[in-house]
């Protein structure tokens, strides 16, 4: 069979020793790619040390590592300047007495000073969780008690969405901004970090020791604290040579913000560990903003998601005719079901097949994808990486015989994989609960070559271009509202977004229905949990579908957006 890939594919088996999609599998072990870090000798490591220091150490001290740019700010860091920006921090915060394990949260938009920030942190043994910069207060109070969080790095305009007052274990506020008036607790990152020595001694890490803590939603509950550790380099830097396909002469765009696991595993790590140049655009999403960025850097590689690509599809071909994308070597995209027709129009208008990837949060690293040596099914997800065992099984375990639709599972472990869900062992069970797999809470299909294809999820959880969001947690803020008695929320099929948010509601004594009503409930959610999250749409009802119990039945919710039967209406309250 011919291989339209055959150059991209020779290049990968030149630079990572993989060949054919069958040789690499066959001839895959986890070893072999400890084998290529230093650490495996001591087994001793520092995430920041591997995907900074090393460089900065070696040839690569002088090359840009960090281009970044918004609409004010225009600059530039090399591997050198990234190595002694994060010592700064990491000084700063062992002189407030930060150490090793302490939980601390970075709540801000996406600067360089953001990376420092992670950076810094990591090096001194600090388990990071970083924040989206929309979360409003409850989200943020949510996910910093439930970690006992000692400090948090934010601007001075996202601080009165912390409740600081409210959260006993948080001794340290450091503020990135101007004027700000040093406090018991309350630090100057810019006067703190020119005080602050460029040499750290670096904490070093077991394997296993804590890194990164990203909440996510489930269905049911409070978001959850997906643990990370450092061993996961492993697992970025291999997925950042085999599916990203990058080497240290290309220049790197992952569009997705650090409060994502998308902008850490593949925004800072992956290309960082394997010495590739970053690109970070801060700012609003516009197409022109975005097509210029690959023009202007000469991007090479861009890894991006459904949703945007959609919207890029949306601004038309002419757009594209008036920028050069000829930089542009290997376009990839992760978080939704990329649809046959956006990969069939960026081979049209990008001359690109765009490679769909898929993995979740608490993977930490991709495990199914499209990477450059494979043909490419439009519509699937891709295979499992060498290295990578993945199954359709049914509920008991049982594993299923091509194009049999069941549960996604994982053969358990891989390196990137979560170590823990923060303060919920029964919660982390749930995922290993089919002895020997992981089972992700996605149902798909494979086929007889052994692609995968995404059905859909088995639980309640929506995806909204890309972002995961829980219908608790938007139900219980609902609640919250005056006229709220009572709130089911769905994701309601869209077609650039994937899903949006669509809440039903029935108001209280004295609330009558109107389009103010339904104006003021979604800013109140907006405003107090985060915009994401916020309903879209919102239908009145006078009542909603309840089990005996008093559950809102979500699933007859979706049936009625659908115009579906209702289902199994045995457990329904009357
Ligand atoms: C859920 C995980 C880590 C990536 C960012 C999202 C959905 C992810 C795909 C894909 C169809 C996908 C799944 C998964 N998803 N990638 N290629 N095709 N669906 O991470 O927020 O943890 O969400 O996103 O439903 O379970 P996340």
């Amino acid at each position: 069979m011919s291989n339209p890939n055959e150059e991209i594919m020779k290049a990968i088996a030149a630079h990572s020793n993989l060949g054919s999609y069958d040789a690499a599998r066959e001839n895959f072990s986890w070893q072999e790619i400890e084998r290529q870090f230093t650490w495996s000798d001591t087994g001793r490591i520092n995430m920041a040390f591997e995907a900074i220091d090393r460089h900065a150490d070696s040839g690569l001290k002088d090359k840009v590592a960090l281009y970044y740019s918004d609409d004010n700010r225009d600059e530039s860091y090399t591997f050198g300047e990234m190595k002694r920006n994060s010592n700064r921090f990491g000084n700063v915060l062992r002189k407030a007495g930060i150490a090793k394990g302490d939980r601390i949260f970075i709540f801000m938009p996406r600067t360089p000073e953001l990376y420092f920030a992670l950076l810094g942190s990591l090096k001194i043994g600090a388990i990071v969780g970083p924040l989206f910069e929309a979360f409003m207060e409850t989200a943020v109070r949510d996910r910093l008690e439930d970690s006992s969080a000692v400090a948090i790095i934010t601007t001075p305009a996202l601080l009165s969405r912390v409740p600081v007052g409210e959260l006993p274990s948080l001794k340290h506020v450091i503020l990135v901004g101007h004027d700000i008036e040093p406090a018991e607790g309350r630090y100057d990152f810019y006067k703190e970090m020119e005080e602050a020595s460029e040499e750290l001694q670096i904490e070093w890490m077991d394997r296993e020791d804590g890194m990164l803590l990203h909440y996510t939603s489930g269905s049911t509950g409070k978001p959850k604290g997906v643990y990370h550790v450092h061993n996961a380099m492993i697992h970025h830097y291999y997925t950042g040579k085999i599916v990203l396909d990058l080497n240290e002469n290309d220049v790197y765009w992952c569009t997705a913000d650090p409060g994502w696991v998308t902008g850490t595993s593949y925004g800072i790590f992956a290309p960082w560990l394997n010495g590739a140049t970053n690109v970070v655009r801060g700012g609003r999403f516009s197409p022109q903003s975005w097509y210029k960025t690959i023009e202007r850097y000469r991007i090479t590689v861009w890894y991006s998601a459904p949703t945007a690509f959609r919207m890029l599809m949306g601004a038309g071909d002419e757009a594209v005719k008036e920028i050069d994308l000829s930089s542009l070597r290997h376009v990839l995209s992760v978080g939704e079901p990329l649809n046959p027709e956006v990969v069939r129009w960026g081979m049209k208008v990008y001359g690109q097949r765009i490679h769909d990837t898929w993995w979740m949060t608490e993977t930490g690293g991709q495990l199914i994808c499209n990477y450059p040596s494979m043909d490419i099914k439009p519509g699937s997800m891709g295979k499992p990486i060498p290295g990578v065992d993945a199954a359709i099984v049914d509920d008991n375990g049982k594993v299923l015989p091509p194009f049999r639709m069941g549960n996604l599972a994982i053969r358990t472990p891989w390196p990137a994989m979560m170590r823990k869900v923060w303060n919920n062992p029964a919660k982390y069970e749930e995922y290993f609960r089919l002895t020997g797999w992981y089972v992700s809470g996605d149902s798909a299909y494979m086929d007889d070559e052994g692609y995968f294809w995404f059905q859909g999820r088995v639980d309640d959880v929506i995806n909204t271009a890309g972002e995961r969001v829980g219908p608790f947690e938007v139900e219980s803020k609902l609640v919250e509202h005056p006229a709220v008695a009572e709130a089911g929320v769905i994701g309601k099929p869209d077609p650039v977004r994937g899903e949006v948010i669509k809440a039903f509601i029935s108001l209280r004594e004295g609330y009558a229905p109107s389009e103010e009503l339904k104006a003021d409930i979604s800013k109140f959610v907006k405003e107090g949990l985060s915009a994401h999250a916020a309903p879209r749409e919102i239908e009145f009802k006078d009542k909603l579908p309840k089990t005996r119990s008093g559950k809102i039945m979500r699933r007859v919710l979706k049936a009625w957006e659908l115009n579906l039967p209702s289902g199994d209406m045995s457990t329904i309250e009357d």
